[in-house]
């Protein structure tokens, strides 16, 4: 699938507006669930491709890529499939998940089983970076993935995936960053930077550039082509231009970057 920015864009832009309450669709829907460090979220998207319902919670039950939390994992999706299943009036009976990349395999049926005891059949494994291709479908180019707790890189050559790595440091380290700075207890430090993010992104320029600097070495230093940028870490307002700045590199950002790598798991490859 090639797709432009602009209309990735679209699509993010109307995922948006359908948290929580369902949008038209058309029969059937395919289901995503991500099992995230900051966030568990859950996606549906129709028989279009379009999406059409999403929820999330905030859950701490998974670090670095490992359910440390497997029961409260259960109980989040739990909660999630609830929440999908009276919102759209649908049984969610599978859906797919995604594992960041270079996790061991037994760490991967991790997340499948968090899925199995929630009631939710999985009915697709894949790596976050290859999910968020599936909504991105970049061609020639890179995919990132900065999340709470790491960032994941993908680089395509002719659609394949040439290199596939992820590395510690994401929004968390962010939030340890202003915690220090502004002497604030992490979880205030996390919502801080969401409401003023204009205001602490020079701030966390440091920060930022330690990210950079972690895409440009998962690049294998070399130029991968435009540099698509997934996941929440990075929507702080500036946060793109501060990346594309250090790497020198063609960067594009999207709103609601969050939502690519959910939404992806659901389109599936
Ligand atoms: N508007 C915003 N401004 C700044 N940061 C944000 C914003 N929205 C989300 N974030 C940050 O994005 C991070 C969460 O991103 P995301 O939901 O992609 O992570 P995750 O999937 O839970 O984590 P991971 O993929 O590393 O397991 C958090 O650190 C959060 O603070
Ligand atoms: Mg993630």
């Amino acid at each position: 699938m090639r797709t432009s920015p602009a209309r990735v864009q679209q699509v993010l832009d109307e995922a948006a507006l359908c948290r929580a309450t369902p949008r038209a669709f058309s029969a059937p829907l395919r289901f995503g669930v991500d099992l995230g460090t900051a966030t568990l979220v859950i996606t549906a998207v129709d028989a279009r491709d379009r999406p059409v319902y999403w929820e999330f919670l905030r859950a701490r039950v998974v670090r670095d890529g490992v359910v440390v939390d497997f029961q409260g994992a259960v109980d989040g999706v739990r909660q999630l499939k609830a929440r999908a299943e009276a919102a759209l009036g649908v049984a969610v009976v599978d859906a797919a998940t995604a594992h960041p990349p270079a996790v061991a395999a037994s760490e991967c049926r991790a997340c499948a089983y968090v899925l199995q005891q929630a009631g939710i059949e999985c009915r697709a494994l894949v790596d976050e970076v290859s999910a968020a291709n599936a909504l991105l479908g970049v061609r020639d180019g890179a995919v990132t993935d900065v999340g709470g707790g790491s960032t994941g890189v993908g680089v395509f050559r002719d659609g394949r995936l040439a290199r596939l790595s992820d590395h510690a440091g994401g929004g968390h380290h962010l939030d340890l960053i202003l915690a220090g700075a502004l002497k604030l207890s992490v979880e205030d430090a996390e919502v801080h930077k969401r409401e003023h993010g204009a205001a602490v992104v020079e701030r966390l320029r440091p920060g930022l550039e330690r990210v950079a600097e972690s895409i440009r070495r998962q690049c294998g230093g070399v130029d991968p082509g435009v540099v698509h940028l997934a996941g929440g870490a990075l929507q702080l307002p500036g946060a793109a231009d501060i990346i594309a700045a250090y790497l020198g590199w063609p960067v594009q950002g999207y709103d609601h970057a969050e939502l690519i790598t959910p939404l992806g798991i659901a389109l599936g490859l």
